[in-house]
C-alpha cells in the first residue's frame, strides 16, 4: 500500500521503516531539512538499535521528502507520528499535529485513511476528523497508538505486544487490517476514544508501577528490607508480573513524565482527578533527588568536591536525555561549586549542547572516576554494570558510590571497602 508518514522521530521513523520491511511503499515527510538530508543519505538521525540496518535493507521502498504536496497527494494511508510535547500546565501541545492536519486538509483530495500514532488527548481524533471531513468526506481518521520503547523500538514494532485500532467505521477498520496484514500480534479493535485512552492508561499504569516500587524501596531502607528481593517475590505472581518493578532514581524519558501529566490534566478538566496518577508524578519528582538527599546526610554541600557521573541518558541504549535524572542532579552539583566529570557511551554529544563547558567529559569510566570524591550512577549502561569493581578503590580519591540503578551488590562492595549507597536495600 502507499503509505506516508509525517514526522521522522522515534515514532514516525520506526513506523515508516517497519512498514517498508512489511512490504509497503513508504514516503516520509518532515519539516527538518537536516534530518531529511541525513535520511536520504541512508543514515538515521536517532540512535536506535537495528534501525539503520533496516533502513538500508528497505531503501528501495523508503522515500524522504520536505515537500508536503509530494508526500500527501496520492497517499492511501497517512500516519501522523509527530511529537506532542508537554505544555507548561502539563497538557499536551498539539501544535505539530495541527500543522500536519492543516496540510493534509489542503492537499488530500483522494480517498484516504489518516492514522494518528502520536499520543494525543482523548477526543483529539474526533476533532481531527471533523476538520478533515469539512474539506474531504472521503477521509477517515483512525487512532492507532504505538507502544514502542526507545532502545527496543524496532523489535517492539515488528513483534508488537498488541495492535490497537480505534476506528469508527467498517471501511477504515478493514483498511487498517490490510495495513497490518503481515504483523503477527493480538488486535484490539475498538472506537477512537478507547484507543486513545489505552495508550495513556498503559503508560500511566507503568509509571505508577515504578513509583509504587520506588516508594516501597524507600520504606525498605527504613525497615531493613531489600527491595530487589521484595520485587522478585512480588514478580512471581503472574497477576503482578516482574517487569517494571525495578526501583531506582525515578522514571524519565519523553513519555511517562509527559503522559502522566497530560492525563492528570485531562482528568481535572473533566472534574474527575486521577489521584493515583497524581501520586505517581509526585513520588517520581522526589525520587529524582533521592541520592542527593542521601549524600546530604554526609556532606553539607558539594563545594570543592570532584563528582564522577556515570550515565547521562534517561535509560541505556538511547542517546535521549529528556527528563533524565542527570539533568536534575548535575545542575545542583554545579550550582554548589562541585567539579563534575561525566561519562556516557552515547549521550555526551547531546549533553554538550546543554553544558558545553561546565563539565569535564571523559572517554572512559576509569578516566571519569580518577581522583573523584564520589561517584553517582544515573544510567545502567552494561559497561558500568560489568565494570571491574576494584578500580573504584584504586582510582577514586575516596571510594564512595551513589547508585541510582541498584546495579551492584551491597555485600561485595562493602567487602572491597567501598562506601555504597543505593535505593531500597
Ligand atoms: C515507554 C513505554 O515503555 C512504551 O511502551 C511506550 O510506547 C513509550 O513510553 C511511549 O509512549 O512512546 P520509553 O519511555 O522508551 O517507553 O522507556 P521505558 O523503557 O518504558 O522506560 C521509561 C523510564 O522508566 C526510564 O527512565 C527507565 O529507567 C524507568 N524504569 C523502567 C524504571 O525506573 N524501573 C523499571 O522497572 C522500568
Amino acid at each position: 500500500m502507499k503509505i506516508t508518514v509525517a514526522g521522522t522521530g522515534y515514532v514516525g521513523l520506526v513506523t515508516a521503516v517497519c512498514m517498508a520491511e512489511k512490504g509497503h511503499e513508504v514516503n516520509c515527510i518532515d519539516i527538518n531539512k537536516e534530518k531529511i538530508e541525513m535520511l536520504k543519505s541512508g543514515h538515521s538521525p536517532i540512535y536506535e538499535n537495528g534501525l539503520e540496518e533496516l533502513m538500508q535493507k528497505n531503501k528501495e521502498k523508503l522515500h524522504f521528502t520536505l515537500d508536503s504536496q509530494e508526500a500527501y497527494q496520492d497517499a492511501e494511508i497517512i500516519f501522523i507520528g509527530v511529537g506532542t510535547p508537554e505544555k507548561r500546565d502539563g497538557s499536551a501541545n498539539l501544535k505539530y499535529i495541527n500543522e500536519v492536519v492543516d496540510q493534509i486538509s489542503e492537499i488530500v483530495q483522494q480517498e484516504c485513511v489518516v492514522v494518528v500514532k502520536s499520543t494525543v488527548p482523548i477526543g483529539t481524533n474526533d476533532k481531527i476528523e471533523k476538520k478533515l471531513k469539512s474539506k474531504n468526506t472521503k477521509i477517515d481518521v483512525v487512532s492507532n497508538p504505538e507502544f514502542l520503547a526507545q532502545g527496543t523500538a524496532v523489535h517492539d514494532t515488528l513483534c508488537a505486544s498488541r495492535i490497537v485500532i480505534g476506528a469508527e467505521n467498517k471501511r477504515a477498520k478493514e483498511i487498517m487490517l490490510k495495513v497490518y496484514e503481515k504483523f503477527d500480534a493480538p488486535f484490539v479493535l475498538t472506537n477512537r476514544r478507547s484507543a486513545e485512552m489505552i495508550k495513556y492508561a498503559s503508560n500511566d499504569f507503568l509509571a505508577l508501577k515504578i513509583s509504587y516500587i520506588n516508594e516501597i524501596a524507600n520504606l525498605c531502607e527504613e525497615i531493613g528490607a531489600n527491595v530487589q528481593d521484595v520485587a522478585l517475590g512480588m514478580g512471581y505472581d503472574p497477576r503482578i508480573g516482574s517487569k517494571f518493578l525495578k526501583a531506582g532514581i525515578g522514571y524519565g524519558g519523553s513519555c511517562f513524565p509527559k503522559d502522566t501529566k497530560a492525563l492528570h490534566w485531562l482528568s481535572n478538566l473533566h472534574d474527575h482527578e486521577l489521584k493515583t496518577v497524581k501520586a505517581a508524578i509526585e513520588v517520581n519528582e522526589q525520587q529524582k533527588l533521592r541520592l542527593i538527599k542521601k549524600a546530604r546526610k554526609k556532606y553539607n554541600n558539594f563545594e570543592g568536591l570532584t563528582i564522577a557521573v556515570l550515565g547521562l541518558t534517561f535509560k541505556p541504549d538511547t542517546d535521549d536525555l529528556r527528563e533524565a535524572p542527570s539533568l536534575t542532579n548535575i545542575p545542583i552539583f554545579l550550582e554548589e561549586g562541585a567539579k563534575v566529570k561525566a561519562w556516557d557511551p552515547v549521550g555526551i554529544p547531546n549533553f554538550k549542547k546543554i553544558y558545553p563547558l561546565e563539565i569535564e567529559y571523559c572517554n572512559s569510566i576509569e578516566e571519569t572516576i580518577k581522583d573523584a570524591d564520589m561517584c553517582f550512577i544515573f544510567t545502567e549502561w552494561s559497561e558500568i554494570v560489568e565494570f571491574d569493581l576494584d578500580k573504584y578503590s584504586e582510582l577514586m580519591k575516596r571510594a564512595v558510590i551513589y547508585d541510582g540503578r541498584n546495579i551492584y551488590d551491597n555485600e561485595t562492595l562493602k567487602n572491597k571497602g567501598i562506601h555504597y549507597f543505593c535505593i531500597g536495600k
